[in-house]
């Protein structure tokens, strides 16, 4: 895998990145998974401006979120449902059939769970899955002790998430749900390709557990590490928890090519 520190805009970065990506697919529609969260929310502004500017469409692109918090009506403004058409959907040309969310009202959630596999299959497996990363290293809600192998399930969140969730539910822990839906990690690993961001130095543990730890369940980013085709793009905060022979090597990339990337490959 490669881990990218760049000092561009992250949300930039990934939307130029999505945009050559669906522009060169070999296979339309193309399939991408989605993430929620404060990290990606630039990225879909860019995506959305691409395609106001007609350099992109999503008449061809198919989707599916990571995850959605169970017992939370579309309505709500912190429903993930709410999130995507705010900040994505309701701006740009996806055909409503292409959209999949998870339902965190389902009767049966379990049963929610196993057809959102099964869709997935159908629509031929995920091009490009996008993601976020958890202070305790968490993608999409797979908690840490999380299998690689696991699927699309219902998660109970730690009570580390729901603390770093509360800022969107007027700081009170007591209003984030205490149940998720969630994508597995072996769902996600199965995608042909990842992208995920990480900014700010609350994310640094995180990263410094994948550049310089071992592939662990507790550290559920490090199963990043096990696909052919992942890559994290982080800002340098997300670094300041690197042992320092790691950050002088980066410091010595970065003298030598002040405005380019710097690329780790594991
Ligand atoms: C939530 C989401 C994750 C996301 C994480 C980080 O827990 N379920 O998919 O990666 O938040 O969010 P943020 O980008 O706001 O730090």
């Amino acid at each position: 895998m490669k881990l990218i520190i760049t000092k561009h805009n992250l949300g930039l970065w990934a939307a130029s990145y999505i945009q050559t990506r669906w522009q060169n697919a070999q296979k339309k529609p193309f399939v991408l998974g989605l993430p929620t969260g404060g990290t990606v929310v630039d990225m879909y502004a860019a995506l959305c401006a691409l395609v106001r500017h007609g350099k992109m469409s999503f008449q061809d692109i198919v989707t599916f979120n990571m995850d959605e918090y169970a017992g939370l009506p579309p309505t709500h403004e912190q429903s993930y449902h709410y999130y995507m058409q705010h900040h994505l959907f309701g701006q740009v040309d996806i055909l409503p059939q292409n959209v999949h969310i998870l339902n965190g009202m389902a009767a049966d959630l379990h049963r929610e769970c196993q057809q959102y596999e099964n869709a997935m299959a159908q629509a031929g497996g995920v091009d490009l899955f996008l993601g976020g990363v958890g202070r305790n290293g968490h993608l999409a809600f797979n908690e840490p002790g999380s299998p690689f192998d696991s699927r699309t399930r219902v998660m109970e969140l730690t009570p580390s998430t729901r603390r770093a969730n509360s800022r969107f539910f007027d700081g009170d822990i007591q209003k984030v749900p205490t149940h998720a839906l969630t994508v597995g990690i072996g769902t996600v690993l199965a995608a042909k390709e990842l992208l995920f961001l990480a900014s700010g130095e609350s994310k640094a543990e995180a990263v410094a557990r994948l550049a310089q730890g071992e592939i662990t369940p507790q550290w559920p980013i490090t199963a990043l590490k096990t696909h052919p085709r992942a890559t994290l793009l982080v800002d340098p905060a997300a670094t300041v928890a690197f042992d320092p022979g790691l950050q002088q090597r980066l410091r010595a990339q970065q003298e030598q090519h002040p405005q380019a990337d710097c690329i780790l490959e594991f």
